[in-house]
């Protein structure tokens, strides 16, 4: 299977059915079941060890698995050779042939198909173009920085256009200005390629402004498949909500309040109590807690769906407040429950907002309705 008569680049399907793959009592991967289609940017993201790298490998035939199908482009690959998948595989960590030049380096994989030299000479000067490296074309590795040769290892995957690339932290080695450059090379490289790309990171910031889906790992376990929006506003689980979002979701323990109060501004209803105060709950979700006959939560809330308010509802005591640019986050500690430190939250002061002083008594009100988390299971309740 060299691709036969399917022209180069043809973007293919992979099918992951119920992966398993143990390495003795560990499950690095525990039961993976994932659709990427022709031609997507699909993102793998999460902590470190659960599993990412793994994944690659098994899509790579480099692993095969304990348990389940992979497929490519409809066809099961399971026992298939990885030189015989046509699956272009960028590695965590690379290796360049040294005696060659960069040029000579990237065009390798078109020599070896016999690709004629004009041909060959177009596509190393407009991937080198792409990923800022024409300049280059003439050194051997041994005279380039990490973040270079990480490139051309990139580029040599690149030219080959294979019907998918498995990309594990390609990035890693940039430095943060050219790490955000080079993301969005990729994400045009791959709209005008339309290849199937399986981008590995552990930066939840990478994933989200990369990825048209993103599939969150922990554990080995799919947490959610979604687009980032769909991730940020609705977290499957408190997981994927402390995980994801610059900053993540603040997520803290709650009960719900045996009656109903009235709070500042807010309507009279029940609420859930959190350390410093409560905070409203709409009435499908009173209704969701009653079905379910939970009284104690964890309540999920943005930064941006609270605001420093003199009317709010939850005490703090500032922190410190750190500005990103335009956007001012200040950090709140909640009181202290029992012998445990109050729980920091992170509140975003709205644009033209006087900033509160470190050390400066609060409250806080919030004008969304929290996300509610299973405490158990942390499945969201909701979903
Ligand atoms: N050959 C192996 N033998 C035993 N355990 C392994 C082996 N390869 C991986 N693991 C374990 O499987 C889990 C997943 O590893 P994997 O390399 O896929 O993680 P990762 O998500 O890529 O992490 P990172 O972000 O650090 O690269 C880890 O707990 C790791 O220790
Ligand atoms: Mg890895």
């Amino acid at each position: 299977m060299d691709g036969g008569d399917r022209p180069p680049g043809a973007a293919s399907a992979i099918s992951l059915e119920g992966i398993t793959k143990s390495y003795g009592e560990v499950a690095a991967v525990d039961d993976l079941s994932l659709q990427i289609d022709p031609g997507e940017l699909l993102v793998l993201v999460g902590p470190s060890g659960c599993g990412k790298s793994t994944v690659l490998r098994l899509i790579a035939g480099l692993d095969e698995p304990t348990a389940g199908t992979v497929r490519i482009a409809g066809e099961v690959v399971n026992g298939i050779d990885p030189k015989d998948r046509d699956v272009a595989m960028v590695f965590q960590s690379y290796a360049l042939y040294p005696h060659m030049t960069v040029a000579r380096n990237i065009e390798f994989p078109l020599r070896a198909r016999r690709v004629p030299k004009a041909e060959r000479e177009r596509s190393v000067a407009g991937v080198a173009r792409n990923l800022q490296i024409d300049h280059l074309l003439k050194r051997k590795p041994a005279a380039l920085s990490g973040g270079q040769r990480q490139r051309v290892a990139l580029a040599r995957a690149i030219v080959r256009r294979p019907r998918a690339f498995l990309m594990d932290e390609p990035l890693s080695n940039l430095d943060a200005q050219l790490r955000i450059e080079m993301r969005a090379a990729l994400v045009e490289l791959q709209a005008r390629l339309g290849t199937t790309v399986v981008y590995v990171t552990h930066d939840q910031v990478e994933a989200v402004t990369m990825g048209r889906r993103i599939a969150i790992l922990d554990s080995g376990r799919l947490q959610q498949v979604a687009t980032p929006a769909e991730v940020q506003a609705r977290p499957a689980n408190a997981f994927v909500a402390a995980f994801i979002g610059s900053p993540p979701m603040n997520v803290m323990p709650a009960t719900l309040e045996p009656g109903e109060v009235t709070t500042g501004t807010q309507n009279a209803g029940r609420h859930l109590a959190v350390a410093g105060g409560v905070l409203p709950l709409t009435g499908a979700q009173q209704a969701a807690l009653g079905a379910r006959d939970l009284t104690t939560v964890l309540a999920g809330i943005r930064a941006e769906d609270l605001q420093v308010d003199p009317e709010g509802s939850v005490r703090a005591t500032v922190s410190f407040v750190e500005s990103f640019g335009a956007e001012r986050i200040a950090a709140c500690r909640l009181p202290a429950t029992g012998a445990a430190d109050g729980q920091l939250v992170m509140v975003r002061i709205s644009a033209g907002a006087r900033a509160p002083r470190t050390g400066e008594a609060v409250t806080l009100g919030a004008h969304a309705p929290a996300s509610l988390f299973d405490p158990a299971s942390g499945a969201r309740l909701d979903a």
